[in-house]
């Protein structure tokens, strides 16, 4: 990997971080507060957190913003109310073409069934196999291993990415080439700037990521196509994908997948670090999933309850309705705070305790309903070969008393950024 794009990368990693990071208050205890004295508040929160969001696209739209465990579940379920079209206004050239998460009713239906069979339990499981395991194995966890320490965010914030670029069907021999996409995905996530005079550059830059990307990823499309698309990798599986006689073509297979790369790499990375910090803080957890693996998955889904990397929804209300009292005006801006509603003390016994034996409900760390994440088993995958490997292979894992402890901050995009361990 060229020096050059590595630095790039964990520089663009570290500017999303900041621009996400909002004020610096206990947001677990602000959230409680808020759950108890104003479950639907008439403002932004994010805005009050000095935090992008999308909620405020349009400043002259009023905004509500739900704390609620039951409130954030309606909202999330009933994509009827609830729409995410405005989604697509005001990130411009990026969402041309096939951006699912912006797609309402019957279009979003239709085309999340086409493409729905792609991520299914069945395909991941053979991309386990046959790609994820053994890249995490052989080309990051076993390379490590002499060191007997390791700041576990670098092996994070590149796992996810040589994954997904291998089961998305770029070619393997060009890692240099891997490593720049990635960076400019980044870029497009730290496109939306709260600070004036960050903003035009940001903005700039992932304009022109965007452009980049899409050339990159159409040069591949097409070569598929040309070969006949008879390969198992997602590039292939969307030119084969049929669903009432409607199949993709090429501008939409470029514009789907690059839409993927922003959703699949650093979600990954953050929600696989908060998962390690809080292992490595209960030792006996973690070496209860050591020598028991089927509690890997619940370990997962805990720490995905606990700590949501994507800490807030927004959907816009297609009629006046009303929530818990309070009218929502046709039109305003509804902002879910999941991250609160994970929290939620009427939803879930001992809601702050990071408990890998609570009793299976829903939660909002993969969203919920219609447009809930469509990678999920893809990263519940990812994540899982990449515990089951250090646990393999890094005996006595523990944290690094010499070094800083590891904080869980970002009001959205949350993880930690420095994970310093020790293996015997
Ligand atoms: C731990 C990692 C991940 C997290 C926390 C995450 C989180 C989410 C969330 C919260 C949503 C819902 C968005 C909404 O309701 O508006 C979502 C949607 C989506 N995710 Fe993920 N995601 C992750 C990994 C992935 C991966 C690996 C992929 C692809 C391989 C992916 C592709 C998508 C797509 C395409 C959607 C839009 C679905 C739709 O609108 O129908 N995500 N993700």
């Amino acid at each position: 990997m060229s020096e050059a794009v590595k630095s790039d990368l964990e520089k663009v990693f570290a500017d999303v971080a900041s621009n996400y990071q909002g004020s610096d208050i206990d947001l677990h205890a602000t959230y409680a507060k808020m759950r108890a004295e104003t479950p639907v508040l008439e403002a932004n929160f994010m805005e009050q957190l000095g935090v992008p969001s999308i909620a405020g696209v349009d400043p002259n739209r009023p905004c509500y913003t739900l704390f609620k465990y039951d409130d954030v579940m309606r909202v999330m379920r009933d994509s009827e109310q609830f729409t995410s079209g405005f989604i697509a206004e005001g990130l411009g050239a990026f969402f041309d073409g096939l951006i699912l998460t912006a797609m309402d009713g019957d279009l979003h239906k239709s085309m999340r069934n086409l493409l729905q069979p792609v991520f299914l339990p069945e395909t991941v499981n053979r991309w386990k196999e046959q790609r994820i395991d053994r890249v995490i194995r052989e080309e990051f966890i076993k390379p490590m291993l002499p060191n007997k320490s390791a700041d576990l965010m670098d092996f994070a914030l590149y796992f996810p990415i040589r994954v997904i670029y291998s089961l998305i069907g770029f070619p393997e021999d060009k890692p240099e080439k891997i490593k720049q996409y990635a960076a400019w995905a980044l870029a497009i996530l730290a496109g939306p700037q709260v600070d004036p005079a960050k903003a035009e550059a940001a903005k700039k830059a992932a304009m022109e990521a965007v452009v980049a990307l899409y050339d990159a990823i159409k040069e591949v499309v097409v070569q598929r196509r040309a070969e006949g698309a008879e390969g198992d990798d997602l590039i292939s599986r969307l030119i084969r994908a049929e669903y009432e006689g409607r199949s993709l073509d090429d501008h939409e297979v470029t514009t789907f997948v690059r839409s993927l790369l922003p959703a699949a790499g650093e979600t990954t990375t953050r929600t696989f670090g908060t998962l390690m910090v809080q292992l490595l803080e209960n030792p006996d957890v973690l070496e209860r999933v050591r020598a028991d693996r089927g509690l890997v998955n619940k370990a997962i889904d805990e720490s995905i309850r606990y700590e949501p990397v994507a800490t807030f929804k927004v959907r816009q209300a297609a009629n006046a309705t009303e929530i818990r009292g309070v009218q929502i005006p046709k039109g305003a801006m509804v902002s879910c705070i999941v991250s609160s509603a994970n929290r939620d003390e009427e939803a879930f016994v001992n809601a702050d305790k990071f408990d890998i034996d609570r009793k299976p409900r829903p939660s909002f760390g993969f969203g919920f309903g219609p447009h809930m994440c469509i990678g999920q088993f893809v990263a519940k995958t990812e994540i899982n070969c990449a515990l089951n490997a250090i646990l393999d292979l890094m005996p006595n894992l523990r944290l690094d008393p010499s070094k800083p402890a590891p904080k869980i901050t970002g009001a959205q995009l949350r993880g930690p950024h420095e994970l310093h361990v020790l293996w015997d």
